[in-house]
Formats: structure tokens, sequence, C-alpha cells
């Protein structure tokens, strides 16, 4: 695993910048929502689903610096997703990123608003790409929206909170995917659309989602065996809501074997694909490895 740290401190200093430079308001007067948004999505996220996107473009031979702009909104949408997450209506956690909630810092009120507006600056900041083809621009933010949306991440929070239909693996695996799942898949499909490969989507999407159930299944397991400190967010989190969990039904060492299996299986796509991806699968190998 030589190139992909340095790579992923690539990424990290890039959306710090551009996120940081993405953010503005008109007055003053309510700067406030500038801050809370800056507070909660610059500065200690991993960057893993514009890293994703991003090399996903690379690997089909894209090369406008436009799509960053996708970058970023992901990340935004991302980000506002931790801060409701957070929420004492939802998870109820204090940390996040290694230091006070959106909501401790900021009220909840203020929280709320963050969110909304992390979400929404996205789609605004997304349509700013000029210098890719507008048909590809358009595919790329109808495939945000659904992977954020209903079928995608908030589908898979609801099944979460409302615990539904998690007593099998087979609806257990449906909530993961969508909730974390989603977004990783979109990330590598916008990378496919701005590329405009969208024909060779179908190993990118597989990879995404073999990449993501091992990401949740990972973060269970870190929810239990992890460091506070390092991971920058509360651990037994899952324990105090009573979460079902693959690690609460299936217990530590059979969540492991699934995470390796599905590391296997991403990688097998890669090679399916061709060409330069061995970024993508040493990406596989880090996601797997993570402790934070
Ligand atoms: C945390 O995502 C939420 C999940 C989907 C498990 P990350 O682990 O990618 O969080 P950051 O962006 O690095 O903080
Ligand atoms: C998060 O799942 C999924 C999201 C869509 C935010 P978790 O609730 O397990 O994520 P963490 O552990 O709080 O980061
Ligand atoms: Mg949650
Ligand atoms: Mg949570
Ligand atoms: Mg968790």
């Amino acid at each position: 695993m030589s190139k992909i740290n340095g790579v992923l401190n690539y990424y990290t200093d890039l959306l710090n910048t551009e996120l940081n430079n993405a953010i503005t308001a008109d007055s003053d007067k309510y700067k406030i929502i500038v801050e809370a948004m800056k507070y909660s999505c610059i500065d200690g996220g991993k960057r893993i689903r514009p890293a994703l996107l991003l090399e996903f473009y690379k690997l089909f031979g894209g090369k406008s610096t436009d799509a960053i702009k996708f970058a970023v909104a992901l990340e935004m949408i991302h980000s506002y997703s931790l801060v409701h997450d957070d929420l004492p209506c939802m998870d109820n956690d204090d940390f996040r990123r290694g230091k006070p909630s959106c909501h401790k810092a900021y009220g909840e009120d203020i929280a709320v608003l963050t969110g909304d507006a992390l979400l929404t600056s996205a789609f605004e900041y997304a349509s700013t790409a000029k210098d890719i083809e507008a048909d590809r621009v358009v595919k790329a933010i109808n495939i945000l929206a659904q992977g954020a949306g209903i079928n995608g991440m908030v589908g898979g929070q609801v099944l979460d909170i409302l615990s539904i239909d998690l007593d099998n693996i087979e609806g257990l695996k449906r909530m993961y995917s969508l909730k974390t799942g989603a977004l990783l898949k979109t990330a590598a499909s916008i990378g496919c659309v701005l590329a405009g490969k969208d024909k060779q989507m179908e190993y990118c999407q597989r990879y995404a989602e073999n990449i993501g159930l091992a990401f949740q299944i990972v973060d269970d397991i870190l929810d239990v065996e992890g460091d506070e400190q390092q991971l920058g967010k509360p651990i037994g989190s899952d324990q105090k809501n009573q979460k079902i969990t693959f690690v609460s039904a299936y217990g530590i060492e059979k969540a492991k074997e699934m995470v390796s299996m599905l590391t296997k299986n991403a990688k097998k796509c890669i090679d399916e694909i061709g060409g330069d991806g061995e970024i993508l699968k040493e990406f596989a190998d880090y996601l797997a490895l993570r402790r934070f």
C-alpha cells in the first residue's frame, strides 16, 4: 500500500481548498450558516467518495478539472448526511471528525439548516461544471440526486432508523447498500459518466457495491473495537442505539470474513475493467484495513 496514502492526502488537501472556495454567502447577516457548513465539511473527512469519483474519471481518460465540482458536491452531500445522522433525533452522537458534532457547536436548529444548505449547495455547485459536455453534466446530476435520495442514502437511513427488515441477511445488506453503498456507487458512476464511458459502468458499479458493503461492515466493527481518538467519533454508538448491525447479528469474526470476501470481489472487478486500475485495488485494501 505504497501509493494510496499519498493519493488520499492529495485529495484531502484538494477538497479542503475547493470546499472553502465553494461555500460563500452574499451577506454577513447569515454568515453563521457558512461557518457551520465549513465547520462540518472542511478538515477531518477521509474524502473517499471524491477520491473514488476522480480516480474512475481518470481511469476512463477524463481530463477536465471541472470533474472536481462533482467531487465537491458529493462530499457536501456526504457531510450533510453526517450532520443529520448525528442529531439527537437520529444517532445522537456528540463527536464527528475529531470535534463536537455540528449540533453541539451550533445548536440543533442551525445543524438542520446546515444539512439543508450543504445538500442544496451541492447541486448549485455541480451545475457550474462548464468544461464538460452538458448532457454528461445533466446525467451526472441525476445520478447524484438518485444516490442521495429516497432510493439511495435517505432510503437506507429510513431502514436503519426504523429497523425495517433487518432480521435477515438480505434485509441488512439492502439497508447497508442504500445508506452507505449508494453514495459510493454514485461516486464511481459519476466518474464514468463525466468521462463519457457509461457503457463501462457495470464493473465500476459492482466494484463500488462490494467496497460499499465492506465499508459499512468495517464502520460497524470499528464502532466496537476502534479507538475513539483515531476514529474522531464515538465508539459504542450502535450498541447505545440498540442497532442491528452485521457485528451484532453475526459476530465480529464473520463480519471480518465478509469484509475480506467483498474486498476480493471488488478487486476482481477492477481486473475486468482493465487499464491502470492499481490505485483502485489498493483503495479497496485500504478501506478494508482502515482504523479510522
Ligand atoms: C461515515 O463515513 C459514515 C458512513 C457511511 C459509515 P466516512 O467514514 O467516510 O466519514 P468521513 O468522511 O471520513 O468523516
Ligand atoms: C451512517 O451510518 C450512514 C449515513 C448515511 C450517514 P452510521 O450511523 O453507522 O455512521 P457513523 O458511524 O455515525 O459515521
Ligand atoms: Mg446512523
Ligand atoms: Mg451514526
Ligand atoms: Mg457507524
